[in-house]
């Protein structure tokens, strides 16, 4: 079974709270609880992690490295400015998807840069919640590594 790692940025944990006509009525509980039903139904085992701090994430991204298949990552702010985290992502090399709740591309212009997604397969955005499980299903879809 594949296994997933989710990192998500900052601010993400204040999902419910913060902005509900952007991100949604629902909290950080119901998206990590979104994510583990995906999981199980796609067929991959997942964990999950946030942090408000850019060298935590880079952390994350480099503990990855050895044991996990691939890694979804939600780098919020950091997105538009953090050359840490895309090092950190293109020195471990496993495959990753970019996913954005919102359509950064219909936000402001700071929001359609993203300094990250060079080092990642794709990047989704705009979709909710369900660009997790999108993003999940693209990783778990990849040929074994050999
Ligand atoms: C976000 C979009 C970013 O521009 C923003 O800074 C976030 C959340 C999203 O999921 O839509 O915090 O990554």
């Amino acid at each position: 079974m594949k296994k997933i790692l989710v990192i998500n940025g900052p601010n993400i944990n204040l999902l419910g709270i913060r902005e509900k006509n952007v991100y949604g009525a629902q909290d950080y509980d119901a998206l990590c609880a979104f994510i583990a039903k995906e999981a199980e139904a796609i067929g991959v085992s997942v964990d999950i992690c946030q942090s408000n701090y850019e060298g935590e994430i880079v952390t994350f991204v480099q503990d990855a490295y050895g044991k996990y298949d691939g890694i979804v990552i939600n780098p919020a702010a950091y997105t538009h400015y953090s050359v840490a985290i895309l090092d950190a992502l293109k020195g471990v090399a496993l495959p990753a998807v970019e996913v954005h709740l919102s359509n950064v591309h219909a936000r402001e212009e700071f929001r359609h840069k993203s300094v990250t997604a060079p080092a990642c397969l794709g990047q989704i955005c705009g979709l909710g919640f369900m660009g997790y499980s999108l993003a999940m299903r693209a990783l778990a879809a990849l040929p074994d590594e050999k």
